[in-house]
Protein backbone atom coordinates (compact mmCIF):
# COMPACT_ATOMS: atom_id res chain seq x y z
CA UNK A 1 0.00 0.00 0.00
CA UNK A 2 1.47 3.68 -0.31
CA UNK A 3 2.37 5.21 2.35
CA UNK A 4 0.50 8.40 1.54
CA UNK A 5 -2.59 6.12 2.02
CA UNK A 6 -3.05 7.10 6.17
CA UNK A 7 -6.61 4.94 6.10
CA UNK A 8 -7.71 2.38 4.12
CA UNK A 9 -11.04 0.67 4.40
CA UNK A 10 -12.33 -2.01 2.32
CA UNK A 11 -15.64 -3.71 1.91
CA UNK A 12 -16.26 -2.47 5.35
CA UNK A 13 -19.61 -3.95 7.00
CA UNK A 14 -21.20 -2.60 9.97
CA UNK A 15 -24.51 -4.43 11.07
CA UNK A 16 -26.46 -3.37 14.31
CA UNK A 17 -29.11 -6.54 14.69
CA UNK A 18 -30.77 -6.83 11.68
CA UNK A 19 -29.93 -3.11 11.01
CA UNK A 20 -26.74 -2.80 8.35
CA UNK A 21 -25.35 0.77 8.26
CA UNK A 22 -22.29 -0.04 6.25
CA UNK A 23 -22.83 -2.27 3.05
CA UNK A 24 -19.13 -3.24 1.56
CA UNK A 25 -17.88 0.38 2.09
CA UNK A 26 -14.52 1.36 0.35
CA UNK A 27 -12.61 4.27 0.91
CA UNK A 28 -9.15 6.07 1.67
CA UNK A 29 -7.87 8.65 2.76
CA UNK A 30 -4.47 10.24 1.72
CA UNK A 31 -1.81 11.66 4.11
CA UNK A 32 -2.47 15.64 4.74
CA UNK A 33 -5.61 16.18 3.15
CA UNK A 34 -8.63 17.69 5.09
CA UNK A 35 -11.60 15.39 4.13
CA UNK A 36 -14.75 16.26 4.89
CA UNK A 37 -17.62 13.64 5.71
CA UNK A 38 -21.04 14.04 4.93
CA UNK A 39 -24.00 12.15 5.45
CA UNK A 40 -27.50 11.83 6.70
CA UNK A 41 -27.76 11.00 10.20
CA UNK A 42 -28.12 7.64 10.94
CA UNK A 43 -25.68 7.38 7.79
CA UNK A 44 -22.38 5.47 10.16
CA UNK A 45 -20.62 8.54 10.45
CA UNK A 46 -19.71 8.60 13.42
CA UNK A 47 -19.29 4.67 14.05
CA UNK A 48 -16.57 4.82 10.96
CA UNK A 49 -14.41 6.79 12.73
CA UNK A 50 -14.86 4.03 16.25
CA UNK A 51 -14.10 1.51 14.01
CA UNK A 52 -11.31 3.08 12.09
CA UNK A 53 -9.22 3.90 15.31
CA UNK A 54 -10.17 0.38 16.69
CA UNK A 55 -12.47 1.66 19.16
CA UNK A 56 -15.01 -0.58 17.70
CA UNK A 57 -15.12 -4.28 15.75
CA UNK A 58 -17.04 -3.68 12.30
CA UNK A 59 -19.20 -7.04 11.10
CA UNK A 60 -16.81 -7.67 8.32
CA UNK A 61 -14.22 -6.36 6.35
CA UNK A 62 -10.52 -4.54 6.18
CA UNK A 63 -9.43 -1.59 8.01
CA UNK A 64 -6.08 -0.20 7.69
CA UNK A 65 -4.99 2.79 9.65
CA UNK A 66 -1.03 3.74 8.78
CA UNK A 67 -0.79 1.19 6.45
CA UNK A 68 -1.41 -1.55 9.89
CA UNK A 69 -4.70 -3.91 9.37
CA UNK A 70 -6.35 -3.18 13.47
CA UNK A 71 -8.25 -6.50 13.21
CA UNK A 72 -4.88 -8.29 13.46
CA UNK A 73 -3.53 -6.23 16.27
CA UNK A 74 -3.70 -6.90 20.04
CA UNK A 75 -5.36 -4.49 21.92
CA UNK A 76 -1.91 -2.63 23.26
CA UNK A 77 -0.75 -2.39 19.62
CA UNK A 78 -4.38 -0.96 18.69
CA UNK A 79 -3.96 1.37 21.57
CA UNK A 80 -0.33 2.62 20.06
CA UNK A 81 -1.39 2.98 16.89
CA UNK A 82 -4.48 5.26 18.05
CA UNK A 83 -1.86 7.55 20.07
CA UNK A 84 -1.24 8.46 16.64
CA UNK A 85 -4.24 9.99 16.75
CA UNK A 86 -6.14 12.81 17.83
CA UNK A 87 -10.16 12.83 18.76
CA UNK A 88 -12.63 15.50 18.88
CA UNK A 89 -15.74 13.93 19.68
CA UNK A 90 -19.47 15.20 18.65
CA UNK A 91 -19.78 16.66 22.32
CA UNK A 92 -16.72 17.53 23.13
CA UNK A 93 -16.66 15.99 26.09
CA UNK A 94 -13.95 17.79 28.39
CA UNK A 95 -13.69 16.34 31.89
CA UNK A 96 -15.53 19.16 33.94
CA UNK A 97 -14.35 18.56 37.13
CA UNK A 98 -10.82 19.07 35.51
CA UNK A 99 -9.39 22.17 34.54
CA UNK A 100 -8.40 22.91 30.63
CA UNK A 101 -4.47 22.36 31.07
CA UNK A 102 -5.51 19.02 33.21
CA UNK A 103 -7.41 18.51 30.46
CA UNK A 104 -5.17 18.61 27.43
CA UNK A 105 -2.35 16.65 29.42
CA UNK A 106 -4.91 13.74 29.91
CA UNK A 107 -3.80 11.73 26.83
CA UNK A 108 -0.20 12.22 27.24
CA UNK A 109 -0.47 10.81 31.27
CA UNK A 110 -1.30 7.76 29.70
CA UNK A 111 1.49 7.02 27.74
CA UNK A 112 4.44 9.36 29.51
CA UNK A 113 5.22 10.08 32.92
CA UNK A 114 6.11 13.43 33.40
CA UNK A 115 6.94 16.17 35.55
CA UNK A 116 4.04 18.56 36.30
CA UNK A 117 6.14 21.74 35.39
CA UNK A 118 6.82 20.13 32.23
CA UNK A 119 3.20 19.04 31.53
CA UNK A 120 2.17 22.67 32.18
CA UNK A 121 4.70 23.82 29.46
CA UNK A 122 3.03 21.40 27.15
CA UNK A 123 -0.46 22.75 27.85
CA UNK A 124 0.71 26.17 27.66
CA UNK A 125 1.87 25.43 24.23
CA UNK A 126 -1.02 23.56 22.54
CA UNK A 127 -3.48 26.49 24.11
CA UNK A 128 -0.88 28.36 21.76
CA UNK A 129 -1.60 26.36 18.97
CA UNK A 130 -5.28 26.60 19.00
CA UNK A 131 -5.08 30.57 19.40
CA UNK A 132 -6.22 30.07 23.23
CA UNK A 133 -4.69 32.59 25.87
CA UNK A 134 -2.23 31.07 28.95
CA UNK A 135 -5.10 31.72 31.34
CA UNK A 136 -7.67 29.69 29.82
CA UNK A 137 -5.76 26.49 31.17
CA UNK A 138 -6.36 27.75 35.13
CA UNK A 139 -10.49 27.60 33.89
CA UNK A 140 -12.77 25.27 33.90
CA UNK A 141 -14.44 24.06 30.79
CA UNK A 142 -17.69 25.32 32.19
CA UNK A 143 -16.04 28.54 32.59
CA UNK A 144 -15.55 28.76 28.53
CA UNK A 145 -17.42 30.11 26.34
CA UNK A 146 -18.89 27.09 23.29
CA UNK A 147 -16.22 28.49 20.67
CA UNK A 148 -13.16 28.35 23.34
CA UNK A 149 -14.92 24.55 24.80
CA UNK A 150 -14.31 23.44 21.04
CA UNK A 151 -10.70 24.85 21.10
CA UNK A 152 -9.90 23.14 24.27
CA UNK A 153 -10.92 19.85 22.95
CA UNK A 154 -8.71 20.45 19.88
CA UNK A 155 -5.70 21.54 21.80
CA UNK A 156 -6.08 17.85 23.98
CA UNK A 157 -6.80 16.06 20.61
CA UNK A 158 -3.31 17.52 19.63
CA UNK A 159 -1.82 16.56 23.14
CA UNK A 160 0.30 13.49 21.71
CA UNK A 161 1.06 15.29 18.46
CA UNK A 162 -1.15 13.17 15.98
CA UNK A 163 -0.95 12.29 12.26
CA UNK A 164 -4.25 12.45 11.71
CA UNK A 165 -7.19 14.33 14.05
CA UNK A 166 -10.79 13.23 13.45
CA UNK A 167 -13.28 15.67 13.96
CA UNK A 168 -16.89 15.15 14.52
CA UNK A 169 -19.13 18.23 14.17
CA UNK A 170 -16.81 20.75 15.50
CA UNK A 171 -18.51 23.60 14.35
CA UNK A 172 -22.06 22.14 15.54
CA UNK A 173 -23.72 24.88 17.66
CA UNK A 174 -21.01 27.39 17.12
CA UNK A 175 -22.76 30.85 15.41
CA UNK A 176 -21.06 31.45 11.65
CA UNK A 177 -18.08 33.52 12.82
CA UNK A 178 -17.43 31.10 15.42
CA UNK A 179 -17.34 28.24 13.21
CA UNK A 180 -15.37 30.58 9.97
CA UNK A 181 -12.75 31.06 12.93
CA UNK A 182 -12.62 27.36 13.54
CA UNK A 183 -12.57 26.46 10.07
CA UNK A 184 -8.95 28.74 10.09
CA UNK A 185 -7.86 27.47 13.07
CA UNK A 186 -7.96 23.72 11.33
CA UNK A 187 -6.41 25.07 8.11
CA UNK A 188 -3.58 26.47 9.29
CA UNK A 189 -2.78 23.78 11.86
CA UNK A 190 -3.06 21.41 9.41
CA UNK A 191 -1.01 23.81 6.53
CA UNK A 192 1.59 24.01 9.52
CA UNK A 193 1.33 20.57 11.07
CA UNK A 194 0.79 18.74 8.13
CA UNK A 195 -1.61 16.86 10.24
CA UNK A 196 -4.33 14.97 7.94
CA UNK A 197 -7.38 16.33 9.31
CA UNK A 198 -10.74 14.20 9.09
CA UNK A 199 -13.75 16.38 9.65
CA UNK A 200 -17.44 15.13 9.89
CA UNK A 201 -19.55 18.00 9.48
CA UNK A 202 -22.84 19.01 8.29
CA UNK A 203 -21.50 22.83 7.42
CA UNK A 204 -21.53 23.52 3.88
CA UNK A 205 -19.99 26.23 4.24
CA UNK A 206 -16.94 24.80 6.35
CA UNK A 207 -16.12 22.08 3.85
CA UNK A 208 -16.41 24.44 0.89
CA UNK A 209 -13.82 26.84 2.90
CA UNK A 210 -10.94 23.83 3.77
CA UNK A 211 -11.96 20.23 2.27
CA UNK A 212 -9.68 19.09 -0.40
CA UNK A 213 -12.32 16.14 -1.09
CA UNK A 214 -15.40 15.29 0.77
CA UNK A 215 -16.54 11.70 1.51
CA UNK A 216 -20.29 11.14 1.12
CA UNK A 217 -21.85 8.15 3.58
CA UNK A 218 -24.83 7.31 0.77
CA UNK A 219 -26.81 4.26 0.32
CA UNK A 220 -24.61 2.73 2.98
CA UNK A 221 -21.32 3.01 0.67
CA UNK A 222 -19.15 5.97 0.43
CA UNK A 223 -18.73 7.93 -2.29
CA UNK A 224 -15.58 10.95 -2.60
CA UNK A 225 -14.65 13.92 -5.00
CA UNK A 226 -13.92 17.37 -4.74
CA UNK A 227 -17.02 19.68 -4.26
CA UNK A 228 -16.90 20.55 -7.50
CA UNK A 229 -17.10 16.88 -8.77
CA UNK A 230 -19.97 16.21 -6.28
CA UNK A 231 -21.63 18.89 -7.38
CA UNK A 232 -22.06 17.19 -10.98
CA UNK A 233 -23.52 14.01 -9.14
CA UNK A 234 -26.54 12.44 -9.65
CA UNK A 235 -27.48 10.93 -6.95
CA UNK A 236 -30.34 12.40 -5.22
CA UNK A 237 -29.52 12.83 -2.07
CA UNK A 238 -25.77 14.69 -3.01
CA UNK A 239 -27.95 16.80 -5.58
CA UNK A 240 -29.99 18.07 -2.45
CA UNK A 241 -27.21 18.79 -0.17
CA UNK A 242 -25.18 20.22 -2.35
CA UNK A 243 -27.57 21.51 -5.16
CA UNK A 244 -30.51 22.65 -2.68
CA UNK A 245 -31.05 26.20 -1.70
CA UNK A 246 -28.54 26.04 0.59
CA UNK A 247 -25.86 24.46 -1.36
CA UNK A 248 -26.95 26.79 -4.24
CA UNK A 249 -26.09 30.16 -2.26
CA UNK A 250 -22.64 28.45 -0.60
CA UNK A 251 -21.95 28.17 -4.37
CA UNK A 252 -22.76 31.43 -4.96
CA UNK A 253 -20.56 32.78 -2.73
CA UNK A 254 -17.34 30.74 -2.82
CA UNK A 255 -17.66 30.31 -6.58
CA UNK A 256 -16.07 32.54 -8.95
CA UNK A 257 -12.91 33.62 -6.28
CA UNK A 258 -9.65 32.05 -6.00
CA UNK A 259 -10.08 33.16 -2.17
CA UNK A 260 -11.50 31.62 0.51
CA UNK A 261 -13.56 34.34 2.43
CA UNK A 262 -11.72 36.44 4.44
CA UNK A 263 -12.10 34.50 8.08
CA UNK A 264 -12.96 37.80 10.65
CA UNK A 265 -10.18 36.78 12.96
CA UNK A 266 -6.11 36.00 12.45
CA UNK A 267 -5.37 32.18 12.55
CA UNK A 268 -3.65 30.49 15.64
CA UNK A 269 0.19 31.86 16.11
CA UNK A 270 1.27 28.96 14.88
CA UNK A 271 4.93 28.86 13.05
CA UNK A 272 5.53 28.02 9.83
CA UNK A 273 7.67 24.55 8.87
CA UNK A 274 9.25 22.77 6.09
CA UNK A 275 5.99 20.69 5.91
CA UNK A 276 4.40 23.86 4.70
CA UNK A 277 2.32 23.39 1.89
CA UNK A 278 1.09 25.71 -1.11
CA UNK A 279 -2.54 24.59 -0.44
CA UNK A 280 -2.98 28.26 1.17
CA UNK A 281 -3.40 30.15 -2.28
CA UNK A 282 -6.28 27.73 -3.63
CA UNK A 283 -9.80 27.38 -2.36
CA UNK A 284 -11.30 23.72 -2.92
CA UNK A 285 -14.12 25.90 -5.13
CA UNK A 286 -10.95 26.94 -7.64
CA UNK A 287 -9.63 23.04 -7.99
N1 LIG B 1 -23.56 0.78 19.87
C1 LIG B 1 -24.62 0.83 19.05
N2 LIG B 1 -25.59 -0.10 19.13
C2 LIG B 1 -26.66 -0.09 18.30
N3 LIG B 1 -26.83 0.82 17.33
C3 LIG B 1 -25.90 1.77 17.19
C4 LIG B 1 -24.74 1.83 18.04
N4 LIG B 1 -23.98 2.87 17.66
C5 LIG B 1 -24.63 3.45 16.64
N5 LIG B 1 -25.77 2.79 16.34
C6 LIG B 1 -26.70 3.13 15.26
O1 LIG B 1 -25.96 3.16 14.05
C7 LIG B 1 -26.44 4.19 13.22
C8 LIG B 1 -25.29 5.06 12.80
O2 LIG B 1 -24.86 5.80 13.92
P1 LIG B 1 -23.85 7.01 13.82
O3 LIG B 1 -22.58 6.56 13.23
O4 LIG B 1 -23.79 7.59 15.18
O5 LIG B 1 -24.60 8.00 12.82
P2 LIG B 1 -24.13 9.43 12.30
O6 LIG B 1 -23.89 9.26 10.84
O7 LIG B 1 -25.30 10.32 12.55
O8 LIG B 1 -22.91 9.81 13.07
C9 LIG B 1 -27.52 4.91 13.97
O9 LIG B 1 -28.76 4.43 13.53
C10 LIG B 1 -27.27 4.51 15.40
O10 LIG B 1 -28.47 4.50 16.14
MG1 LIG C 1 -22.54 11.29 14.44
Amino acid sequence: MPSDIVIDVENLVTRFGETVIHDGLSMSVRRGEVMAVVGGSGSGKTVMVREITGLMRPSGGTIKLFGEDIGQLSTRETEALRARTGMLFQNGALFSSLTVAQNIVVPIQAWYRLRPGLLDEIAGLKLALVGLDPSAGRKYPAELSGGMRKRAGLARALALDPEIVFLDEPTAGLDPIGAAEFDQLIQSLQQTLGITVYMITHDLDSLTRIADRVMVLVDKQAKIGTVDELRRDDHPWIKAYFGGPRGRAVAQSHGGSDQPPAAPQQPAPVKPSPRRRAKATTSPGSR
